[in-house]
């Protein structure tokens, strides 16, 4: 164990692994007062590979330290990515009624060395010390559908009952499943493909948020696409609906892209709903658990257009900023509101009003406001010649296209975050200053 937080050189406030490969984050869960992170992990290389649960916790979002590896891959599976949930009441027999269990719901990507091989299913494993140490269920798959691109189970409490949302990744399509004890699924309905569909779908997640200055809420239904996100690569689309325990119903539906060739500045592209706008927030899921109702989501900060790649020695790479989200009501429908968490003091951030027209520079980064249009420049800044897609512009519309356009700007070692008009428009972007 060591903290990983004001060491030099390393991110100030973002997590990074000390010396291995990272992607999406997995199991994020509060428990018991601590902040749960596990993320997509090769416990021996700085490269993808021997995909594992590395496991890290936090008492305020910020500060991380880091744990031995929690889910090891073995000879005939590699544990890809999934969540965590607290199972209060022990309906899966995995604990005791005094000592329920923190049970894990996770991909298994069965190896040659499995009787499996070249299939995903869904697979169980249980901790009853509070996250640490942690046992293979022994029925283990629990959800199989003999697919090969079966993955990513979110799975969250439903009033009496588990729901998992899942993909199948290659149709573009979120797959629900509800249980009574996570052990036995039952098929409920399929979403998709719908809006970005030209790569394959990727870590869904489905939560309900408050609408502000409203007494409603609305369910949000996350879907991580790779390529085919609007910078470029991989990136997170949302859509926002309704959702009755069985099926997600969306609010708007357009046309579907499947066109892998669809240009950056495409109106059909630019009229889905964007997580973010940067080049560098993949794999975007939220927190089981959070207290107060809050709904926290954690990003990978890379693309897996040149992550293999990004200049980064030790811990390969880091994640987003965990961020608080909320709906705003505008005129063309609900928008999902982000906000840095309150936890990062406020001075972290830097603060800068744009009218149409002005540009800053923050660290070579041009931040511009134009025709209601944000963009961020990172061409030729820092190191960006390790990959010929790294160098590259972000832009987005500004709901509204005020006069003035309000940003917080949180910069750190090796990354820059934008968040404009509130919380409305973000733009994530690794930078290596
Ligand atoms: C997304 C992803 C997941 C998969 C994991 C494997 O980045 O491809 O679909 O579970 O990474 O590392």
């Amino acid at each position: 164990m060591r903290t990983m937080a004001r060491q030099h050189s390393r991110p100030r406030w973002h997590y990074s692994p000390l010396q291995t490969w990272m992607n999406d984050p997995n199991g994020l869960i509060h428990y018991a007062g601590t902040w749960h992170l596990f993320y997509q992990s090769n416990p021996s290389d700085d490269r993808w590979g021997n995909m594992s649960w590395g496991h890290a916790t936090s008492p305020d979002l910020l500060t991380w330290t880091e744990h031995h590896v929690a889910l090891w891959h073995t000879d005939s599976e590699e544990i890809f990515s999934g969540s965590c949930v607290f199972d209060a009441t022990n309906s899966s027999d995995l604990g005791t009624a005094d000592w329920p269990p923190l049970v894990a719901i996770y991909t298994a990507n069965y190896r040659p060395g499995s009787e499996r091989h070249g299939t995903q299913a869904q697979c169980l494993a249980y901790s009853l010390d509070g996250g640490s140490h942690w046992t293979n269920y022994s029925g283990n798959p629990v959800l199989d559908r003999g697919s090969a691109n079966f993955r990513d189970p979110k799975v969250f409490r439903h009033g009496d009952a588990w729901v998992m949302v899942a993909v199948e990744a290659e149709n573009q399509q979120v797959v629900i499943y509800r249980s009574t004890n996570l052990v036995d699924w039952t098929y409920c309905s399929t979403f998709g493909p719908a809006h970005a569909a030209a790569g394959v779908w990727e870590c869904p997640d489905l939560f309900e948020l408050p609408v502000a200055g409203h007494d409603e809420t609305r369910w949000v239904l996350l879907v991580n696409v790779n390529p085919g996100g609007v910078a470029g690569g991989s990136g997170c689309q949302y859509f926002v609906g309704d959702f009755d325990g069985h099926t997600f119903t969306p609010d708007r539906v357009i046309a579907t892209s499947t066109d892998r060739d669809l240009g950056l500045d495409d109106p059909l592209l630019r009229s889905y709903d964007w997580f973010d706008y940067g080049r560098d927030c993949y794999a975007v899921v939220s927190f089981a658990d959070a207290p107060g109702g809050r709904r926290i989501v954690l990003g990978w900060m890379n693309n897996w257009d040149y992550a293999a790649d990004v200049p980064l020695t030790g811990g390969r790479s880091i994640m987003t900023i965990p961020r608080e989200l909320d709906l705003v009501l505008l005129d063309d429908g609900y928008r999902v509101r982000q906000r840095p968490v309150r936890e990062l003091p406020v001075d972290a951030l830097q603060h800068h009003a744009l009218a149409a027209g002005d540009r800053v520079v923050i660290n070579g980064v041009a931040l511009e406001y134009h025709n209601g249009v944000l963009s961020l420049d990172r061409r030729g800044v820092g190191m960006n010649d390790f990959h010929e897609a790294f160098g590259s512009r972000q832009w987005a519309e500004v709901p509204g296209e005020p006069e003035t356009v309000h940003v917080d700007v949180l910069v750190d070692t090796c990354s820059i975050e934008v968040f404009a008009a509130g919380g409305l428009v973000t733009i994530s972007d690794l930078v290596f200053f």
